[in-house]
């Protein structure tokens, strides 16, 4: 059997070179701000994803996907024109065939409220969702932004709350919690109330930021006539002082928002959840109205806002639909992903087993017994590309497997797989093929 070592490909400048081959191309790369997560990395993913899906589910949300692209105007109706999001930030472009304007969604609220009217999904009863995937915003890159990136998206479709909106963040608690998470991440909480305060609010924001105009910066003196809840949002650090004297909605708010929020907090305290009353936030997105919250971090600089949501009463009517109070958040993965790293570092997937082989009836025996391992769940790499068995053995110890299956023309003839345990001690021993599975079960239940 040919050695895969000598099976290199030959490099074009290599002497001997097919002359008549086209000269290498340049190697394209991804677009900025949008990541590979390479397999080292994905194993982490797939724990956070499945630690995170199995906590939805136990809470009774149930998966739902829509479309990555979706007409524009959906987005600037759900979202707000005068939003950084719709103004600076979405992936738009014009349909090449229709001229359709169509837009790669940055968030997924909108389309999931599109889908429920569309699709009459509250027909029968309120619904609780979530969705996973990717999103786009056309973002400065750095450190926890991304243009590409990936939420947990989760709605409570047809819940007034507060209680809805207790449990989406008591979820959220247990979340980080079965992540070992919880001491480094902390809730903050407001109500920005309903309509009628929001315009009386607004008004009082109007007039107060106007007296200190010559002092706001560019941005901010524009979305004074544009959108001057934002103002509080600003990170410039010479507005601080003015922002912290702004009027503050969350004094102002009429009884029906304050009772809501009053039992809101009366809520998250019963269920041991600690939070903080943070008047000025207020969020990004249009939609918003009573409760907002995020949930926040100090490990990861000034990208630390690992989920946010709030309520939306508005919303379905701003899309069309009948009058439908819902509440939801998203969860940044990336974010997620760099706090696990922080913790706990990568995790591998490694293999149960390496199967070491060679010779043809060597193969053949050890074919049967992968497949037999596999029938009994554990995840087994047959060598591929041959090798002898020196070379071999070096793939089975860096593929980080536990233990290396090792069939020869001896062992073909005798029915015997030699087990070597590469990552704990043990002398190397020979199985009867038919044993395998049987023995290597017994050491999958001790913990390495
Ligand atoms: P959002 O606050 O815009 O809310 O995003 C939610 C989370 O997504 C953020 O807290 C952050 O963790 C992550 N995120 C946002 N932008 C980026 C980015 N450029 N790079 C990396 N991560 C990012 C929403 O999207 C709402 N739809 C949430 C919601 C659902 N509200 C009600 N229902």
């Amino acid at each position: 059997m040919k050695s895969a070592m000598t099976d290199a490909p030959r490099s074009a400048t290599s002497p001997g070179a097919d002359d008549a081959r086209p000269p290498r191309k340049t190697a394209l790369q991804a677009v900025r701000g949008m990541n590979d997560v390479l397999p080292d990395e994905a194993a982490l993913w797939e724990r956070f994803e499945e630690t995170t899906r199995d906590v939805f589910r136990r809470y009774g949300y149930r998966n739902l996907r829509v479309p990555i692209v979706e007409p524009t105007p959906l987005f600037v109706r759900a979202i707000g024109d005068a939003t950084d999001v719709v103004e600076h930030e979405m992936y738009t472009f014009e349909d090449r065939l229709n001229g359709e304007s169509l837009t790669l969604r940055p968030e997924a609220t909108a389309g999931i409220v599109r889908a429920a009217i569309e699709h009459n999904l509250l027909y029968e009863r309120p619904q609780r969702v979530w969705l996973a995937g990717p999103m786009f915003r056309h973002e400065r890159p750095q450190k926890g932004r991304y243009r590409q990136f990936h939420q947990f998206d989760v709605e409570a479709l047809g819940f007034a709350g507060p209680d809805v909106d207790v449990e989406q963040i008591v979820m959220l608690a247990r979340l980080w919690r079965e992540l070992g998470l919880a001491d480094g991440i902390h809730l903050e909480i407001n109500s920005i109330g309903d309509a009628a305060e929001r315009r009386a609010h607004r008004s009082a924001l109007v007039e107060y930021f106007t007296r200190y105009a010559d002092a706001l910066d560019a941005d901010s003196r524009r979305r004074l006539s544009t959108n001057p809840l934002r103002i509080l949002d600003s990170k410039n650090p010479a507005l601080q002082e003015i922002i912290a004297g702004a009027p503050r909605l969350v004094d102002r708010l009429e009884l029906p928002a304050r009772t809501h929020f009053d039992a809101l907090t009366q809520m998250l305290a019963d269920a041991g959840i600690a939070y903080i009353v943070n008047p000025r936030l207020v969020r990004g997105l249009d939609y918003y109205n009573r409760t907002v919250f995020e949930w926040v971090t100090d490990r990861l600089g000034a990208q630390g806002t690992v989920a946010g949501g709030g309520r939306y009463d508005g919303l379905f009517e701003e899309l069309g639909g009948k009058f439908t109070p819902a509440c939801g958040f998203a969860m940044g993965v990336e974010r997620m992903i760099l706090l696990l790293q922080l913790a706990k570092g990568d995790v591998r997937d490694a293999p149960f087993a390496y199967i070491v082989h060679v010779g043809d009836a060597a193969a053949k025996l050890a074919h049967r017994v992968a497949e037999e391992l596999r029938d009994a769940g554990h995840s087994i790499v047959m060598n591929a590309g041959g090798g002898s068995f020196k070379a071999q053995m070096k793939r089975a110890d860096a593929s980080d497997a536990r233990f290396a299956l090792i069939v020869g023309d001896d062992e073909a003839a005798a029915g015997t797989v030699a087990i070597k345990p590469l990552r704990e001690p043990g002398e190397q021993r020979a199985v009867a093929a038919q044993d395998v599975a049987e023995h290597l079960s017994a050491s999958a239940h001790k913990t390495l």
